[in-house]
């Protein structure tokens, strides 16, 4: 989960550093530290606690050196103190490490290295301490590594620098523990656990898969195999830069990246959509039609956000394309030993392409056969080299913890695969299809509408952000709307909320209701009203404070709510694109008046990569 960042170059590499780890910051903000090389020395700064409290202290007087390596920490092993904060130091001074995962046998290899002097209480710093080891037995730092990789359980990212081979940064992937990216300049050459830290520098990239590791000098790159064969890789031009990446004129990331909205549905169904004749190209899903014939059910996955957002997936594939479809969590789809063979399309999605449980569950579909499409906001990740074809959203890089653009992107991206697979089956003729394209097209207007409504939205969190405990509630395309809803307000505010669907209130949570409970109820014109209608009946005569996100018009719904938000009318299908939004707007507002960091909540890192 944490963020890595390396230079080797010319430039002074601390505030390349300091500025990369800035956008990294949403990877960990337990600690953060720095390693500089200089004149055959390597200086460490590092402290507990946010980035900010680093740059504090080195205001003025940054290290020099040309080389280094930095990290920003969410802790696993040992708590977030300046001991524990990475890089880490062998016993000489000689190799300094930084790391991203979890090393699994480190109680084993403390033991083994009790010769060493170990300073934390990290699994990480077993890392400096083994290549010492193999150092001293005279192995060059390559095969120290490997040497170390070797002896290591567990998946990692990790980035090595030694004052033995100054200049040279060496970095490895191991698993599943989160993506290295090597970035490459002009007489330079960078490191990092995300694409969205070199933007500013470079748009020219190359990703490590498992197993790979860059031997990264100023002057350029070679990669080799943990067994130490060469390895040829090309730089790709990835499509984003960093203007996108900025927060413009907005105070917070997650408000900027609410209102991008419109702009990513958009570009996210640009020249994939075809009106005439009706149809979608999906220029990287290399699976052919025979194959998604000859299919009999598809099985999604995902974790948060990205599973509420297969979860409406789910839908699409069962109401457009007419195949049998389950969702599940990929953490536990991966240990029920679920039924996939070649005749299951598993369908996952993750904004990142490297959280680690579904990179696992993607692992065990591609063992038992199953061919794979993935749906993903970042080029090059793990997931998309994975999956035999991938849609990629197009939202530019997502830079606050709490998930928003992403999730309307990816729904709409799962709707178009959903065309895509119905149309190849015959299930969906081309006159149902452009019907379905005409709505689709219509939804970036109608999220600019539904935006328009946060100064409400503002009054609203302002008159309910005491509250510590709010329910949602919804029924079919909207159940998984619900969960996200009080998923977005219990990581951005700490309220805790449940998303529920509303046919359950009265087998249980309706005990919780009274007059100090907040309900959001979802309650569009979408099949579900009735029965909607009658779950906001039973609240009141409790005396729950209601919510409602209701369909334009709906005076009858409007009138037992107390606060009402109306959505343009759309297709049933399409509605979850446009009630996520007052949702998203709530939590932000709410976290704001309770004194919340919106965009760092406590405890939580942007991509999960340990298990
Ligand atoms: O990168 P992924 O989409 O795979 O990440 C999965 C979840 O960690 C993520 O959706 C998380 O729930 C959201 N950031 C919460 O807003």
């Amino acid at each position: 989960m944490c963020g890595i960042i390396g230079y080797t170059g010319e430039r002074d590499a601390a505030p390349l550093l300091l500025d990369g780890l800035q956008r990294l910051e949403y990877r960990g903000y337990d600690s953060a530290g720095i390693a500089l090389l200089d004149g055959g020395e390597i200086h460490v700064a590092k402290g507990a606690g946010k980035l900010s409290t680093l740059r504090a202290a080195l205001e003025g007087a940054y290290p020099a050196g040309a080389a280094g390596i930095g990290h920003t920490r969410w802790a696993t092993h040992g708590k977030p103190t300046t001991d524990n904060a990475h890089p880490h130091l062998d016993c000489a001074g000689d190799v300094v490490v930084i790391h991203n995962g979890i090393v699994e046998n480190y109680l084993a290899l403390r033991n083994e290295l009790s010769a060493h002097h170990l300073r934390s209480e990290t699994d990480t710093e077993v890392l400096p301490h083994l290549i010492e080891r193999y150092l001293d037995e005279g192995d060059d730092l390559l095969t120290a590594l490997r040497r170390t990789i070797a002896r290591i359980d567990g998946a990692h990212a990790i980035v090595v620098m030694s004052r033995r081979e100054p200049g040279t940064l060496f970095a490895a992937r191991c698993g599943n523990a989160g993506g290295v990216v090597v970035g490459y300049g002009e007489g330079e050459m960078f490191v990092s656990s995300d694409l969205t830290a070199l933007l500013p520098e470079t748009q020219r990239v190359a990703f490590l898969s498992d197993g790979e590791i860059a031997c990264v000098a100023a002057s350029g790159v070679r990669y080799v195999s943990f067994d130490g064969a060469p390895i040829e890789k090309q730089p790709q031009v990835v499509p984003f830069d960093a203007v996108s990446a900025a927060k413009g004129a907005f105070k917070h990331f997650m408000l900027k990246e609410i209102m991008e909205q419109p702009q990513c549905i958009m570009d996210t169904l640009r020249g994939r959509a075809i009106f005439d004749p009706p149809g979608v190209d999906l220029e990287d899903v290399a699976i052919s039609d025979d194959v998604l014939r000859s299919v009999e059910r598809v099985m999604l996955i995902g974790m948060g956000t990205s599973m509420h957002a297969a979860m409406v997936g789910r839908t699409y594939f069962e109401r457009i394309a007419c195949i049998p479809s389950e969702v599940d969590n990929s953490s536990e789809f991966r240990y029920r030993d679920a039924l996939v063979d070649g005749r299951t399309l598993v369908v996952s999605v993750a904004q990142s392409g490297e959280t680690v449980d579904t990179l696992e569950a993607m692992s065990d579909a591609g063992r038992h056969g199953a061919p794979q499409l993935t749906v993903c906001n970042t080029p090059g990740a793990q997931t998309t080299r994975v999956a035999d074809g991938f849609v990629l959203t197009r939202c530019g890089p997502e830079v606050a913890v709490a998930s928003t653009k992403t999730l309307v992107a990816s729904i709409t991206a799962l709707y178009l695969l959903a065309i895509r697979v119905g149309m190849a089956r015959g299930a969906l003729d081309a006159e149902r299809a452009g019907e379905l394209i005409n709505d689709l097209a219509t939804i970036p207007n109608l999220v600019g509408d539904v935006l328009k409504l946060d100064p409400e939205i503002e009054k609203i969190a302002h008159r309910l952000f005491r509250h510590d405990d709010f329910l949602f509630l919804a029924r079919g395309l909207q159940y998984p709307m619900a969960m996200e809803g009080a998923l977005k307000l219990k990581e951005v505010s700490y309220i805790h909320a449940e998303g529920y669907p509303a046919g359950e209130m009265k087998h249980g949570p309706i005990a919780l209701i009274d007059r100090n409970m907040p309900i959001v109820a979802i309650a569009v014109d979408d099949g579900t009203r009735e029965k909607m209608l009658s779950n906001i009946e039973q609240v009141r005569a409790r005396d729950g404070i209601v919510v409602g996100i209701v369909s334009k018009g709906d005076t009858e719904i409007a009138s037992k709510c107390e606060y009402a938000l109306e959505m343009p009318r759309t297709t049933p299908l399409l509605y979850p694109l446009l009630t996520a939004i007052p949702m998203q707007l709530l939590s932000y507002h709410i976290a704001l008046r309770r004194g919340c960091d919106v965009d760092q909540p406590r405890n939580l890192a942007k991509t999960v990569t340990v298990e």
